[in-house]
């Protein structure tokens, strides 16, 4: 195969940072890192059953969500730890799962940001061979942190989405990708297998602003409040009902290749709140879920909402926080909020759609 003239990762992150020319170059060797991580998670997905990382759970541990551990969750967490942990770029980490952020450990010094991570996003999707990825946000460490040396703790991750420096993700599918914005837009880059480098295959990623593509887990439709009944309803009435047009359906079950198929030809997702547990409000998690791919739909001009706000905009409250989450071409994202702002006593355009204790929030 001739040799690509795309740029790689590393021309790509040089060239960002030349906007800012007093940036250290701390952030840009950070995403290196990151992406050398994913690179060896790449390799371990691979191999599959021929490798030692693979299916199984890790002991029959449960992580702090109370799920079930793949020994891949737990491989891939320490490639992220022991690749990203002795540069000197970062002051602490914090991870899905890990119960309690882990400070940058002596001797290595410690840095200006924090990274946060689903190390394996998908995962009950590795036994079966279908696409899983790795998800993280970049944030600053509050000064303070910076300025004293001292351990992080899990105030120092509470910061809202808008405040993140970087997001991306990494995708383990047919070829290996990684998805990344520094606040300037997205970029696509593809793994060249030949030369183990990330290369720059799309440069510019836009969610187009209307689809026909929605996905939702239905099975939970018992448990949906009514806004999102409504929404899917009409979806499913297709070209007779109120839509006017016919849509179609997928859901992975990863999210990560949720976003990436919406990242490239539009779509919407649907993880909405729901009343199946009065515990979890929401089944993905905040920080290391939520905001990063919201961040990377905001950035490709599509929208991330938690159902009734952005989701960039909520100040979370752990580290482990769950939330609403609906994302993907814009138009769909802002039907799907203001169906949700409407007055209950809204008028219903049919009377098909009508739902007892309609718009009750
Ligand atoms: P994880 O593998 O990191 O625990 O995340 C799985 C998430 C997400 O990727 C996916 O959209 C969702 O869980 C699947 O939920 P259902 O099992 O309800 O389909
Ligand atoms: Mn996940
Ligand atoms: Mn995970």
């Amino acid at each position: 195969m001739p040799l690509s003239k795309k740029p790689t990762l590393t021309q790509y992150l040089i060239e960002q940072r030349r906007r800012y020319p007093q940036a250290s170059g701390e952030l840009n060797a950070l995403i290196l890192d990151v992406s050398i991580a994913c690179k060896a998670i790449a390799r371990a997905v691979a191999f599959g059953e021929l490798g030692d990382a693979m299916g199984g759970v890790a002991g029959g541990e449960l992580n702090v969500q109370g799920e079930v551990q793949k020994r891949l969750d737990v491989v891939s967490n320490e490639m992220f730890m022991r690749i990203t942990e002795w540069s000197g770029h970062l002051a602490g980490m914090a991870s899905e799962e890990m119960e309690h952020p882990y400070p940058v450990p002596a001797p290595y010094p410690r840095g200006k940001y924090l990274l946060v991570f689903d190390p394996l996003d998908g995962s009950s999707n590795i036994d079966v061979n279908v696409s899983v990825g790795s998800i993280f946000s970049i944030l600053r460490a509050p000064q303070e942190v910076v300025a004293s040396g001292r351990d992080v703790v899990e105030a120092d991750f509470l910061q809202p989405g808008a405040t993140q420096v970087a997001a991306g993700y990494a995708l383990y599918g047919p070829t290996t990708m990684f998805v990344l914005s520094v606040g300037n837009g997205v970029a696509g880059f593809t793994l060249d297998p030949n030369l183990g480098e990330f290369k720059l295959t799309h440069p510019d990623i836009r969610v187009p602003a209307d689809t026909h593509e929605f996905a939702i887990n239905s099975s939970n439709s018992r448990f949906w409040e009514p806004p999102v009944k409504r929404y899917v309803d009409e979806c499913l009435a297709g070209r007779t009902g109120p839509r006017g047009k016919d849509f179609n359906m997928r859901w992975i079950a990863s999210m990560v290749a949720e976003a990436h198929r919406i990242l490239m030809r539009g779509g919407v997702f649907l993880y909405p709140r729901d009343t199946k547990d009065a515990a979890k409000p929401g089944r993905l998690r905040l920080l290391y879920e939520a905001n990063p791919i919201g961040f990377l739909m905001e950035q490709a001009g599509g929208r991330a909402s938690t159902g009734r706000q952005p989701v960039l905009g909520v100040k979370p409250g752990e580290l482990h926080q769950r939330i609403g989450l609906v994302f993907g071409s814009m138009n769909e994202v802002e039907r799907i909020e203001r169906y949700h702002h409407e007055p209950a006593t809204r008028e219903a355009p049919n009377p098909l759609f009508v739902e007892r204790s309609l718009f009750r929030d």
